[in-house]
C-alpha cells in the first residue's frame, strides 16, 4: 500500500512508519519538524518525507496524491499550547484534519485513521471510560480533537469514506521527547531514572493512568486502517489497567535494583484524578488488546535508551 503519516517525525508516527516500512508498504510522511526530528526516521528507500504543515490544504493535497491509507498523527499534542494558542490548534489540529478529509475526498477517498484523545472524556466522573460516554473537552487541544472525531464520523456518514478515530490514553515508548515539563511523565521519570536526578511527583502521586505502550497503538491502527467494520467509528486505545504514579514510579525503580525517592510538587492546575479505558469495542471490532505489560514496557524503554 502507499500510506501518508502526518506526524510521521514525531514519536507515535515515527513507529507506525517503522511497522509500515517493515511490512513492505511505501510511506510518505508529512510533517513540519516543529517537534519531529529526522533521527526519529530511518533512512529506507520506500519512505518520502515531505516538510509541511497540515495547516495547508495545497501541501494536503499534493501528499495525498495516490494514497491508500492515511495515519493522521500531526497536531500541536502540548495541551498547554493550545490554551496559549487556541486559534494556532483550531488551524492545526481541526484544520489540518478537515484538510485531510477534503482533500482526500476529491482524491480518490483513501483510507483515514486518526488520533484522537481520551482528553475528550476531560474529568467527568465514572470508571472506566467506554466510547459512548459523555465527553467533556477542557482545552482547545481537546476541542480540536473531539471536533476532528465529528469531522471523520460526518464524512463516513455523507461520503462513504473508511474513518476511524482511535482515543489513544497515555502512550509511551521510545523516542518520546521528555524535554517538555508537559512531556509524558513516563518519558521524564524514565530520564531521572537514567541521570540519577530526582523525580517530582505532582501532588499526592495516587492519580491514576493507563499507559499503553506504543507498539500497541501502533498494531491498533493498523487494525483501524484495514477493518472495514471499523468504518465511522470511535475506539479507546488503553490496557483497561490504570496503575497511580506512585506504582508507576516504583515499578520503574525497580527495573535497576532501586527506589525511587522522589520530591513532591503542588498538582498540576487542572489535573484529572484517575483516568482508565474501557477496551471492550476495541477487542470487538478491531480484535486488539494491548500485548505489552506495563512493566515489560518500561523496560523496552529504558533498554533502547541505554543503548
Ligand atoms: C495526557 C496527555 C494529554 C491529554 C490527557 C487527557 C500525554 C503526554 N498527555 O495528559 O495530551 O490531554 O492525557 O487525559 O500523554 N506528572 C508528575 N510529574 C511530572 C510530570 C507529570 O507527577 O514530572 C503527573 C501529572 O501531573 C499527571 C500525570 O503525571 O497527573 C500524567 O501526566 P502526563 O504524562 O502529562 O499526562 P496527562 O496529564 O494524563
Amino acid at each position: 500500500m502507499n500510506a501518508l503519516v502526518t506526524g510521521g517525525a514525531g514519536f507515535i508516527g515515527s513507529h507506525i512508519v517503522e511497522r509500515l516500512l517493515a511490512e513492505g508498504h511505501r510511506v510518505r510522511v508529512l510533517d513540519d519538524f516543529s517537534t519531529g526530528k529526522r533521527e526519529n526516521l530511518p533512512d529506507h528507500p520506500n519512505l518520502e518525507v515531505v516538510r509541511g504543515g497540515v495547516e495547508d490544504y495545497a501541501t494536503i493535497e499534493a501528499c495525498v496524491e495516490s494514497i491508500d491509507w492515511i495515519f493522521h498523527e500531526a497536531a500541536i499534542a502540548s495541551v498547554p499550547k493550545t490554551i496559549e494558542a487556541p486559534l494556532a490548534s483550531q488551524r492545526i489540529n481541526y484544520g489540518g484534519t478537515l484538510n485531510l478529509l477534503e482533500a482526500a475526498r476529491h482524491h480518490g477517498a483513501p483510507r483515514l485513521v486518526f488520533a484522537a484523545s481520551a482528553a475528550a472524556y476531560g474529568d467527568l466522573p465514572g470508571l472506566p471510560k467506554g466510547e459512548a460516554s459523555a465527553v467533556c473537552p477542557l482545552s482547545p487541544y481537546a476541542v480540536d480533537k473531539v471536533a476532528s472525531e465529528h469531522a471523520l464520523a460526518a464524512y463516513h456518514h455523507l461520503h462513504g469514506m473508511h474513518t476511524v478515530s482511535l482515543r489513544y490514553f497515555n502512550v509511551f515508548g521510545p523516542r518520546q521527547d521528555p524535554s517538555s515539563p508537559y512531556s509524558g511523565v513516563i518519558s521524564i521519570f524514565v530520564d531521572h531514572l537514567l541521570a540519577g536526578t530526582t523525580p517530582t511527583v505532582l501532588g499526592d502521586g495516587e492519580q491514576t493512568r493507563d499507559f499503553v505502550y506504543v507498539a500497541d497503538v501502533v498494531e491498533a491502527n493498523l487494525r483501524a486502517i484495514t477493518t472495514d467494520a471499523a468504518a465511522g467509528g470511535r475506539f479507546n486505545v488503553g490496557t483497561g489497567h490504570a496503575v497511580t504514579l506512585n506504582e508507576l514510579l516504583t515499578a520503574l525503580y525497580r527495573l535497576r535494583g532501586r527506589e525511587p525517592h522522589p520530591q513532591h510538587g503542588p498538582a498540576r492546575a487542572g489535573d484529572i484524578r484517575h483516568s482508565c479505558a474501557n477496551i471492550a469495542r476495541a477487542r470487538e471490532v478491531l480484535g486488539w488488546r494491548p500485548a505489552t505489560a506495563l512493566v515489560e514496557g518500561l523496560q523496552r524503554l529504558v533498554s533502547s535508551l541505554e543503548g
